[in-house]
């Protein structure tokens, strides 16, 4: 049998980037999680089952719920919040805790460089709907909700319009495809507007009505008493549950053949920054950073050279612009040599690449990435709570050009106090990544600032 090519496509960014829809390298594959961009009517249920919609969940509940996870496990989906952890060992270690169970979707998505659920909700709200229902089969999930970014008002009404439909039409409710024990409602809730929000055990906490502030684990969601409402909960991001349906379809072995081996499928790349097509590219898992600086999204402005790259939006470590022969995958990202003790692995996060030209002032970009963390720290433990702000105050004054040259070991100190899983939830972790490998990568620039000039 002839297998599917990968997927790739590429949709226009956030209405602010300069971008032409459209334009740059052809489209010779079909898209698979994009399929519905360019599509008039794209996001409704008429044009979802023309496009052999609902066909997954079908295939799915002609199977036994176990055979499901087992085919989501020998698919090799890694979720693609940013922790990478295999969806299938998640699945069957929520079922094998008795119920009521529930399901969370992560979709708050707050962090800046990253907008591949925002593009994915709103093009094709039921690719997300289908695979929450393959999910609720496999685990045995009555009640899943749906936790939005606040400032996502178009995809929480695509959402909306796209759920009542689905009642419409028999597939959310009672019985649905007419099986008996598949029972399930969905519910949208938006977010509070912090970064934290997206954190899974502080999403459970904002969910339930209280301020968003991880939780101390074990227990772990997916255990009593460590998920929603104290039941063990799956808790997944947008990307990884629109996979789902795709996998039902062609097959774990379809999933497992694209891209990188270690973390294959399909992957919504989201690239900003000092790119001359910034927008979101669907490509195969491990997608070298050159072909998708130079090859899909149109090079660099003015021609100028890679300084730099956050890999994984402001939450990781920087890579050289030397390293552009990088595979952009979790698994590449987080193993040596990309691996900088103290602070572990550069990391890839959920994909939100921003590229940074050679004109950039690397000192000015992590003096804000920092002022970013220390805003949003929840403030609940005190290396995070206390380090963000002196790493931000230290940083502000180095970019302002009131530095001296005491404050490199300074700031070394502090993010050696609070990296390296000193601190409740990652944010701590993140918040020091772009600042370390910068120290590491551009120390002459911050000398220049701390002995007197500007660069
Ligand atoms: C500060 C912080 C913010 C996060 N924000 C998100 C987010 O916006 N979306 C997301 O899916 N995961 C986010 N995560 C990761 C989630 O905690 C969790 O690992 C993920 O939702 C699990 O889904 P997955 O297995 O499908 O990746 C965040 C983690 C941290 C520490
Ligand atoms: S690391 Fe920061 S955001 Fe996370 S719990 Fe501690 S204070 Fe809150």
């Amino acid at each position: 049998m002839t297998q599917a090519p990968p997927p790739q496509t590429q949709v226009p960014p956030p209405q602010e980037a300069p971008i032409q829809h459209g334009a740059g390298q052809p489209l010779p594959w079909e898209p698979v999680l994009m399929a519905a961009v360019g599509r008039p009517g794209g996001h409704l249920l008429a044009d979802y089952l023309s496009r052999g919609g609902y066909d997954g969940l079908r295939r799915a509940v002609a199977m036994t719920p176990e055979d499901v996870i087992k085919v989501v496990g020998d698919s090799k989906l890694l979720g693609r919040g940013g922790a990478g952890f295999p969806t299938g060992v998640k699945w069957g270690g929520t079922r094998r805790n008795p119920g009521p169970r529930h399901l969370v979707v992560n979709a708050d998505e707050s962090e800046p460089g990253t907008f591949g659920n925002r593009y994915a909700i709103e093009a094709d709200p039921h690719g997300l709907i289908e695979g929450m229902l393959i999910c609720c089969y496999a685990v045995g999930i009555r009640h899943a909700y749906i936790y939005i970014r606040g400032e996502n008002l178009a995809g929480a009404e695509k959402l909306e319009l796209a759920i009542q439909e689905a009642y419409g039409a028999g597939l959310l409710g009672t019985r649905i495809l007419g099986t008996d024990g598949l029972d399930v409602d969905i519910s949208v809730t938006r977010g509070a507007g912090a970064y934290v929000c997206g954190e899974e055990t502080a999403l459970m906490e904002s969910l339930e009505g209280r301020r968003a502030q991880p939780r101390i684990r074990p227990p772990f969601p997916i255990e009593v008493g460590g998920g929603l409402f104290g039941r063990p909960t799956v808790v997944n991001n947008v990307e990884t549950l629109m996979c789902v349906p795709h996998i039902m379809i062609r097959g774990a072995a379809w999933f497992s053949s694209i891209g990188a081996p270690a973390c294959p499928g399909p992957k919504l790349y989201t690239i900003s920054g000092h790119v001359n097509r910034p927008g979101v590219y669907e490509l195969p898992m491990g997608t070298t950073l050159f072909d998708l600086i130079y090859k899909y999204a149109g090079g660099m402005q003015r021609n100028q050279k890679v300084k730099a790259v956050s890999p994984g939006a402001l939450a990781c470590q920087l890579l050289p612009g030397t390293d552009l022969n990088v595979q952009m995958d979790t698994a590449t990202l987080t193993r040596p040599p990309h691996w900088h003790p103290p602070f572990g692995p550069v990391g890839f996060g959920a994909g939100g690449i921003i590229v940074y030209g050679e004109e950039t002032d690397i000192v000015q970009v992590v003096a804000r990435a920092s002022g970013f963390f220390a805003r949003e720290s929840c403030g609940k433990c005190v290396p995070c709570r206390e380090g963000t702000h002196w790493m931000g105050d230290v940083l502000g004054r180095i970019a302002h050009g009131h530095g001296r040259p005491r404050d490199l070991p300074l700031l070394e100190d502090v993010t050696r106090n609070i990296g390296g899983r000193k601190t409740l939830c990652a944010l701590g972790d993140f918040s020091v990544n772009a600042v370390a490998s910068a120290l590491r990568l551009f120390r002459p620039e911050f000398e220049a600032y701390v002995n007197g000039g500007s660069r």
